[in-house]
């Protein structure tokens, strides 16, 4: 008789890349017999799949593990695992602190994880955060992708070249690498042939991927060809590769969805200077005006930084005063967290007291403007992909092309379908409509 299988508990942390690896990762797993569970009390092997990028998101990591240790307690072969940003940054020390870990792998090292388990296994305790030479997707090809949404992830570049004094991927991720275009078609093929309607191209610079002649953009035509694929969206983007090429796209590539998530962290050329982003204020503004010409009913979105070292009251006057003019439809804002080893880290930052007043009046002006565009979309027609059912029966939740939730009521069996519909009204952070036709 075939032995049961073993159950692998994943949770993830930070990015959608986490999330991708994480499918990945269990993916890779499932040659080891594992299957995947919701329920961390029934798992042989418990994965913690980190994020570095801000100190709360990594001291979560920890906090989360002393939690296991009633867990280990009672099920003294279960294995823990730390993956991803925190595993690749704090390496063995992650085993001196919490000695309960039994496997710490870094997100350039999982293909690796099979011959780690079976190490584990022996009672071994296994640390990798090497950056080899060759590629884990490669290696991984032959694990069959396990896919049980209609909307997917894709990565199809990592690692960044960039270096803003604030931020720890050019270390915890390495440098800028593109995935070749024939082993991202592939890949899209597999995912679109198991159901996938919507594919969102992963990359923490997506828009730098140079895995083919004509940059992101021709990647996106060879994708819009796949038939059954009615959806591609990217993220996240760098202003300076923004090309004109990608910017014409959202005008001529139907399946290109109207959103685009473009950081610029700051509102002041001072503060953009000190982030070393290499670029200005008038240079953002200028792309959103050339991105807006291709394609009007763009919703936009960005992530901001408020409290960076140096930062004045005139310096986070200036982002408001930027985020005024773009209106966005969505923006994420965080408060700026000393990382180590990063140029900024060195530098005094202002008083906490102050960056959170910041962010409070930043936050509210996002949410203001979010707000406002979404009953903007009231009366309004859109294509909507159905993901879920909702909790009441006849009720559908799914994304509208500009990324919002939108939930309808319709006797059918939606899921995995683009209906059009018309938006009637808006919930506190979803929209309501009604199937067309
Ligand atoms: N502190 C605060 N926010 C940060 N981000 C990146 N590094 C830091 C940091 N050290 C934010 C940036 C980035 C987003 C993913 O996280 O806004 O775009
Ligand atoms: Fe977090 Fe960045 Fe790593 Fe994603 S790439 S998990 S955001 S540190």
């Amino acid at each position: 008789m075939p032995s049961a299988p073993k159950k692998l508990f994943i949770k993830t942390y930070g990015c959608q890349m986490n999330v991708y690896d994480s499918e990945r990762m269990a993916e890779a797993l499932g040659g080891q017999g594992y299957v995947t569970t919701e329920v961390a009390e029934e798992a042989d092997m418990v994965l913690l799949n980190t994020c570095h990028i801000r100190e709360k998101a990594a001291e979560k990591v920890y906090s989360d593990l002393g939690r296991m240790k009633p867990l280990k307690a009672a099920k003294p072969d279960l294995k823990i695992g730390v993956a991803g940003c925190v595993a690749q940054a704090e390496g063995d020390e992650i085993m001196r602190r919490m000695p309960m870990v039994d496997l710490v792998v870094g997100p350039q090292s999982y293909h690796r994880l099979p011959a780690m388990e079976a190490a584990v296994a022996g009672g071994a305790k296994v640390v990798d955060t090497d950056f080899p030479a060759e590629d884990k997707f490669e290696i991984m090809a032959e694990r069959p992708r396990v896919q049980k949404g209609p909307a997917a992830f894709l990565t199809v570049q990592e690692g960044c070249d960039k270096f803003c004094a604030f931020c720890v991927v050019p270390y915890t991720r390495g440098a800028e690498v593109s995935r070749p275009a024939d082993r991202v078609l592939t890949e899209a093929r597999a995912l679109v042939a198991a159901g996938v309607r919507e594919l969102t191209l992963l990359g923490q610079n997506v828009n730098a991927w140079h895995g083919a002649e004509g940059g992101l953009a021709g990647l996106i035509a060879a994708l819009a060809r796949i038939q059954g694929l009615e959806r591609i969206r990217y993220t996240t983007s760098h202003p300076n590769d923004m090309d004109a090429a990608l910017i014409a796209a959202h005008r001529d590539e139907p399946k290109l969805m109207p959103y685009l998530h473009l950081p610029v962290q700051s509102g002041s050329d001072r503060i953009l200077r000190a982030m070393n982003r290499k670029h200005t204020v008038a240079e953002y503004l200028w792309l959103i005006d050339k991105v807006r010409a291709a394609r009007p009913d763009i919703i936009l979105s960005s992530d901001f930084i408020v409290g960076f070292p140096g930062e004045t009251d005139a310096d986070f006057e200036a982002t408001l005063d930027l985020v005024r003019k773009v209106r966005f439809g969505a923006a994420y804002s965080f408060k700026y967290s000393a990382r180590p080893g990063t140029p900024a880290a060195e530098r005094e930052a202002p008083d906490p007291a102050v960056a959170d007043d910041r962010l409070q009046r930043l936050q509210a002006l996002i949410e203001q403007q979010t707000q406002e565009v979404m009953a903007a979309m009231v009366g309004q027609e859109t294509s909507v992909l159905f993901e879920r059912r909702g909790r009441m029966d006849g009720q559908w939740t799914g994304k509208s092309d500009h990324l919002f939730a939108v939930h309808v009521r319709d006797s059918g069996d939606l899921w995995g379908e683009v209906r059009r519909v018309r938006i009637t009204g808006v919930t506190s952070h979803s929209l309501s409509g009604q199937i067309l036709g």
